[in-house]
């Protein structure tokens, strides 16, 4: 493992990073037009309507049930509920927006766009900056760099390079309020295996730290940590679930360490109890001092076997409602009430206000009939005194991996992959737009 070679912009100052910001930008965008070809994200473009929910859905006509393709009835220890919705019918008429659950209006006012896409990128918002790490720009295209915006003046104002063997997406990310811990995920475009490498970032002085990896058994490399966004638990670091390096089969291991300051006070992680559900795209928010686990999924995209590219291939996925919490002791998973529909890519869609958790956006259970991804264009809370679940608004548009953060009254969210247009679900584009609502909780 080769090490990192620290970067050393120390200044604050915006007016220094803009001409790296918009140099950056001439490359992504070049890099979007030359990749556009092939890539399915870019066919369309549907522009933006603030009523999607509000309109008139249209039908679809579902082929005969025999016509679809064959699919596997398992995924790792999940039943998969490919059945719902269907009918005996050959044909029937199905809305394609039949995941939207009702949901009032917000006011949305987009604010400044991130200076590029992306799609399962990770955030932490400390005090006033929001960092937002890597992602990809497009599946043969990913990011390694973070991205800040300034809450107080409404700006992109910084960006510094990652370092060069740490992941490019799906990052597990918590924060002490300076360091911030990034560990695992997916190393490089297209479907690849994730890595176990750990790295801390100093947001004072921009310096990236050594950090332990996770202990990856030579299959087990979870992808995802948990944390709240300012928060490591009773000072450790917890790790869980993921996927296992096929990036498919979902893994159970949970793993923690003492950290402080930056750095690790343990040599090794140390194991925990696993988590009920494996698999990757779930939140992971600790509030109350209380570990709260919530949606995700089994199964995710994978390489083609034996492509060079690691060429993802869509494999079967199951989304769940579930919601499990952990208590301080952490001997036994409670099962808490479930979502108000199943979601996943939620990883850093959410944020803690006035002790409840709010999410926005994400994927539900595929459509029953044609299996396409359905998006989630809806803001969940959850209570965490009743610890109940309610549907507090709609989003400009359903979108995915959003990354949300909470300043001044405003509810804000960033990047992501957004639906095809009102009536349609689907995913299409990948998107740097910011987005903020006052709300009221
Ligand atoms: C953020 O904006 C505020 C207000 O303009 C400014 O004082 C502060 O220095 C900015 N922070 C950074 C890191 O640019
Ligand atoms: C995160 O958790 C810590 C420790 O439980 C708590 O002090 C902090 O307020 C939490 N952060 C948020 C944003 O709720
Ligand atoms: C949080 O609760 C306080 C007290 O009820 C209220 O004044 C405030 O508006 C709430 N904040 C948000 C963002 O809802």
């Amino acid at each position: 493992m080769a090490k990192n070679q620290p970067q050393s912009k120390n200044s604050n100052s915006c007016t220094k990073f803009v001409f790296i910001v918009t140099f950056a930008c001439l490359v992504g965008l070049a890099c979007i037009i030359n990749l556009a070809s092939s890539f399915s994200f870019y066919s369309t473009y549907l522009s933006f309507t603030s009523n999607w929910m509000s309109q008139k859905p249209p039908t679809l006509i579902v082929p005969r049930a025999g016509e679809e393709p064959q699919i596997s009835d398992k995924v790792g220890d999940g039943d998969l509920k490919r059945n719902k919705g269907r009918t005996s019918d050959s044909k029937r008429f199905l809305s394609a927006t039949f995941a939207d659950l009702p949901a009032p209006d917000l006011p949305w006012e987009q604010m400044p766009s991130a200076p590029v896409p992306r799609l399962d990128g990770s955030s932490i918002k400390i005090n006033n900056l929001f960092y937002v790490l890597s992602g990809y720009g497009t599946l043969d295209y990913v990011h390694s760099h973070v991205d800040v915006f300034n809450f107080t003046e409404n700006t992109w104002c910084a960006r510094f390079d990652a370092p060069k063997y740490m992941a490019n997406s799906h990052l597990g990310v918590a924060s002490d309020g300076r360091f911030i811990y990034v560990v695992s995920g997916q190393y490089g475009p297209q479907c690849r295996s994730p890595t176990s490498a750990a790295y801390v970032l100093d947001t004072q002085t921009k310096q990236w730290l050594e950090f332990p990896p996770l202990p990856a058994p030579r299959q087990v490399t979870p992808i995802f940590i948990c944390s709240n966004h300012t928060r490591l638990w009773r000072g450790r670091l917890h790790v869980m679930g993921g996927s296992k390096e096929n990036r498919h089969t979902p893994g159970l291991e949970h793993w923690s360490i003492a950290v402080k300051d930056g750095k690790a006070l343990e040599k090794d992680w140390r194991s925990e109890i696993p988590i009920p559900r494996g698999g990757p795209h779930r939140a992971c928010v600790v509030a109350n001092d209380r570990l709260f686990v919530i949606g995700g999924q089994e199964g995710d995209f994978m390489a083609k076997p034996g492509s060079p590219t690691f060429k993802c291939s869509r494999r079967n996925e199951v989304v769940y409602e579930d919601v499990y919490m952990l208590e301080g002791e952490m001997k036994k998973w409670k099962v808490l009430p479930p979502m108000p529909k199943p979601n996943s890519h939620i990883e850093c869609s959410w944020v803690i206000v006035n002790n409840s958790i709010i999410i926005t956006g994400g994927t539900t259970e595929k459509h029953p009939v044609n299996n396409r991804m359905i998006l989630v264009g809806e803001v969940f809370q959850f209570h965490l005194d009743s610890l109940t679940w309610s549907v507090i608004g709609k989003l400009p548009y359903r979108v995915k991996t959003t990354l949300a953060a909470f300043w001044d009254g405003y509810l804000y969210f960033t990047s992501g992959q957004r639906d095809r247009g009102p009536d349609n679900p689907q995913s299409l584009k990948v998107v740097g737009e910011m987005w903020r609502a006052r709300i009221n909780v």
